[in-house]
């Protein structure tokens, strides 16, 4: 039976939106800086495993779920699980948590459009990237007014619905992405001692593993979950909309690998242009590589400098806007299947404002916050003595919770939930409703009751251990 509350109006569409959804700043900004500050080749090879023996079992598990049972993801695990009845509400906490720092990130990617538009029209911009990040971060009014237009962008295409609003931006939106990308490349690595990055990214070198497996598994499996858009609702959402004719396997290896490929080719975007203008020490510069590090790219290349910027900022917007659109769908088809079971009609554009105005709210703190700039008080950390990577500021205080704990937890429990509870036959049935075969069934529920639990397990720990910087397994 087809869902009464619509579908995607075509495979293409779900599609587009599911890489939409996956393809975002995890992509752009995460996967270079984490590569590059945990071990280039080495960090690739164990993220290249995971997305293949984790994410891709997680993914098809996901759609799975949201396709059964028609719902939102409270709804869904309602539905399906006596034990984790509960689960759907983590599913619903963690995107709205991360919507709070997604957006304000988004907001900077918008701030420095314009800001590379400003230049290329005037000539204005007369600064280091340093400097010049440090600028936006220290004025909290300009910052929280993108952030509200950033939200107010996501809104205006929520409230459209799935077909008119979210696939029709996608549709455009995921190809001029990949237009803009390959310009960036070319651009990246034909810059003189860029071939440096390119050896840090693909020549063999496992020293790091020896060092610090558990770190860099830990690493790599939060960024991948993260990237995948697995274990916040979002693919179950979008899952929920899915007709029952199309083929979970191979959607979810289309998305698996477009979201590798897209992660690998900004790996390729940015890294070799770090190198080529900063050497090893800017492409290990962590989360500024993106803000500063490409900053200076844009820079150094004269006249330009400021179009490309222009473009490749554009680019991680439209990335960003993408995923962001999908983290704040989980709230409003949740609301929607309350309204459905209650029998009345889901006003739509009202709980699309509600849940962008909540997140406006939550984002404006941490949008004031400038990453710690603004000397703003911030829960737990003094009063705990917490270093390490937890930074004295609100967007990793929120990070700690949503990507640190409630996603790999999310993740293990729908592993248990689905391999020891409900069982992977009934995942089986629903990917071969309408006669579509499972390949790799057997792969499937190996990884899915093993391999996948004990991963999560690890990548938790590693996680807690990281954001808390108790340096436990280094
Ligand atoms: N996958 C998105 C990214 O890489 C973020 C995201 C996470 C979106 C979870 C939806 C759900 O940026």
């Amino acid at each position: 039976m087809e869902n009464s509350r619509g579908n995607w109006g075509s495979n293409i569409g779900f599609l587009m939106a599911a890489v939409g959804s996956a393809v975002g700043l995890g992509n752009i900004w995460g996967f270079p800086y984490k590569m590059g500050a945990n071990g280039g080749f080495a960090f690739l090879i164990i993220y290249l495993a995971l997305a293949f023996i984790v994410g891709f079992v997680v993914m098809i598990s996901e759609i799975a779920i949201g396709r059964k049972t028609g719902k939102g993801v409270i709804g869904a695990y309602q539905e399906i699980s006596k034990k984790f009845k509960w689960l759907g509400f983590l599913g619903i906490a963690a995107p709205m948590l991360i919507m709070t720092f997604y957006s304000v990130l988004g907001a900077y990617c918008l701030e420095y459009l314009f800001l590379n538009l400003g230049d290329l029209a005037f000539g204005t911009l007369n600064m280091a990237g340093g400097d010049l990040f440090g600028a936006m971060l220290t004025k909290p009014g300009a910052c929280i007014f993108f952030t509200f237009m950033f939200m107010a962008i996501c809104f205006l295409i929520v409230k459209g619905g799935i077909k008119d609003g979210i696939e029709k931006f996608n549709t455009v939106g995921m190809p001029a992405l990949a237009i803009m990308l390959l310009i960036t490349i070319i651009r990246s690595v034909s810059l003189p001692g860029a071939a440096e990055g390119l050896k840090f990214m693909f020549a063999p070198n496992f020293e790091p593993l020896k060092e610090n497996f558990i770190g860099v598994l830990s690493v790599a499996g939060g960024q991948m979950f993260f990237s995948l858009s697995l274990a916040m609702g979002a693919i179950i959402t979008y899952g929920s909309y899915l007709s029952k004719k199309e083929d979970i396997v191979k959607n979810s290896a289309i998305i698996v690998v477009s979201d590798t490929c897209v992660a690998l080719m900004a790996g390729l975007a940015v890294i070799p242009a770090a190198f080529a203008l900063g050497g090893e020490g800017a492409a290990m510069s962590g989360p500024k590589l993106l803000f500063i590090t490409l900053q200076d790219v844009f820079s150094a290349m004269g006249n330009i400098g400021p179009l490309f910027g222009a473009v490749f900022y554009l680019l991680v917007f439209i990335a960003a806007i993408t995923s962001a659109i999908s983290l704040t769908e989980v709230a409003v088809t949740t609301y929607a299947d309350r309204c459905e079971k209650k029998g009345v009609t889901p006003n739509r554009i009202k709980a699309t404002g509600v849940v962008c105005v909540l997140i406006f709210l939550g984002a404006s703190v941490v949008a004031a916050d400038g990453l710690g700039s603004n000397g703003m008080w911030v829960p737990f950390q003094n009063s705990l003595g917490i270093v390490g990577a937890f930074n004295d500021c609100w967007l990793d205080f929120v990070d700690f919770f949503a990507e640190g704990i409630i996603m790999p937890l999310g993740a293990l429990l729908m592993s248990l939930m689905v391999g020891w509870e409900i069982g992977t036959d009934k995942i089986k049935e629903e990917v071969e409703v309408e006669g579509n075969k499972f390949h790799f069934y057997t792969f499937y529920k190996i990884c899915l009751r093993f391999i996948v639990p004990i991963a999560m397990a690890f990548i938790l720990l590693g996680q807690i251990d990281g954001f808390l910087g108790l340096e436990i397994f280094s």
